[in-house]
């Protein structure tokens, strides 16, 4: 397993690319099913969900090729029993089970493992799909649907954390081709889900209302192919702003979406960085001092639990106390523990995080927990005063495009070495 090491210190400057978006590029592959005819999608990051999700497509019995950042899906053919063992190894990939049975009316797929964020159910899918008629048995670790007759409904989506976005896709996906009109109330509104429904909307479905808590779908008899770019990946530029304001340094972020970054951008101006929109670029630096603050989870367009690691991160530099709040998974405070063996200062009380910052972080041997802690531990890696090492950055390879690299390009002093 491959490990980073770091030495700290040095201030990131410069400009960097960012990818296209995980978080929408999966379920717009998983969207590729509803059609006979092929997909062509530009800006697809190279990751290894994306990498996975392309193998999950080809178990189902779609024909696959990426070429440099193009995916090019072809799922004339397909199955509805996709592979138990790599659909339970990525979480994402429960969202093949809408398109699934939008196109075939009946699928079986793996229930998702959980996670060290937290269990992950999928309660919400199921009585979106039921909803619109689909017959569901969970047996032997499968999700077994069946369809026969599609109708469009009202649901409520909403659970005990909000909305759920892979949620929201799934029976967005399935309504696209149901008899008459679906309602989702308390959908998602994430980018991702817009990103999702202008891909299907290109595909000849008619759906209104997406990045609105009410999507209102209208059937279709089918979709055809069609050619789309994903979205910029706005935790990929959140992250690389905050690593810019943790080093004490600048980095314009080139092709990032500032629209999606609201609740991001407001929290690091509130701490005391700058932030810049010059030329259609978005440019993000440090100021004069790094202050605490408060800072909550939400759904869309709240502060998003995706940055909720990296800003642990850096309230660790900041002078004075900080309270961080996970309101939408139950665990996701795993980067805690390994930001104390860099030397910060942090409680969990409940929901909260109480970090008293402003100590300077040495460096330490570290370890990735999951996609998000892991961008945490670096950035605190860079800013500490030594070496640090993050082992385990197989988690940071699912949502980061060449991270080490990036980085690198910047002025960080940051190698990965092969593991054992
Ligand atoms: C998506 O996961 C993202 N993943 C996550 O990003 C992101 O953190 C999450 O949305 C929230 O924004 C992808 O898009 C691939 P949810 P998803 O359903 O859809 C509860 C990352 O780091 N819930 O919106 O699986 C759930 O337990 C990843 O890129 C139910 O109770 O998340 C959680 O508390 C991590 N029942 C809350 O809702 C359900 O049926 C939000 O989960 C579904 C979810």
């Amino acid at each position: 397993m491959d490990s980073f090491v770091i030495e700290g210190g040095t201030v990131l400057r410069g400009e960097v690319e960012v990818s296209g978006s995980k978080n929408a590029v999966l379920p717009i592959m998983a969207a590729t099913l509803l059609t006979r005819e092929t997909c062509v999608i530009h800006h697809v990051p190279d990751l290894s969900d994306v990498r996975f999700m392309c193998r999950i497509l080809q178990s189902l019995g779609a024909v696959v090729t990426m070429e440099g950042g193009t995916l090019t899906v072809r799922a004339e053919n397909i199955t509805g029993t996709g592979d138990y063992d790599l659909i339970r190894k990525m979480r994402g990939s429960i969202c093949i089970l809408g398109p699934l049975v939008g196109r075939l009316r009946k699928a079986s797929v793996s229930l998702p493992g959980g996670c060290v964020i937290g269990t992950r159910p999928i309660d919400l899918h199921l009585k979106g799909l039921s909803a619109l008629g689909t017959a569901m048995r969970i047996e032997g670790g499968y999700v077994h649907a069946e369809a026969p007759g599609l109708r469009g409904t009202t649901v409520f989506m909403g659970g005990r954390s909000g909305p759920t976005v892979l949620g929201t896709a799934n029976v967005v996906m399935a309504s696209v081709l149901a008899e008459g009109v679906t309602v989702i109330e308390s959908a998602a509104c994430e980018p991702e889900v817009v990103d999702l429904c202008d891909f299907l909307n290109a595909m000849g479905a008619r759906i209104h209302g997406a990045g609105s808590p009410t999507i209102t779908v209208t059937g279709v008899p089918a979709l055809a192919g069609v050619e789309h770019r994903v979205i910029p990946d706005r935790i990929e530029a959140g992250t690389f702003a905050v690593a810019a304001v943790a080093s004490g340094g600048e980095v314009t972020l080139r092709g990032a979406r500032p629209d999606h970054l609201g609740a991001v951008l407001e929290k690091l101006r509130e701490a005391g960085a700058r932030v810049e929109r010059r030329n259609g670029a978005l440019t993000v630096g440090a100021g004069s001092t790094l202050r605490p603050l408060e800072l909550t989870t939400m759904p869309y367009s709240g502060f998003p639990t995706d940055m909720q690691a990296q800003f642990m991160a850096l309230l660790c530099l900041a002078n004075g106390t900080s309270i961080v709040t996970e309101r939408i998974f139950e665990s996701r405070f795993m980067h805690a523990a390994e930001l104390l063996r860099l030397g910060a200062d942090i409680g969990i009380e409940g929901p909260s995080a109480i970090i008293k910052g402003g100590r300077p972080l040495s460096g330490a041997e570290v370890m990735a927990s999951d996609l998000r802690a892991s961008a945490a531990l670096v950035i605190a890696g860079m800013a500490a005063q030594g070496r640090t090492q993050v082992h385990r950055v197989y988690h940071l390879d699912r949502g980061y495009e060449r991270m080490e690299l990036k980085l690198s390009r910047l002025g960080a002093r940051i190698e990965r070495t092969q593991g054992e």
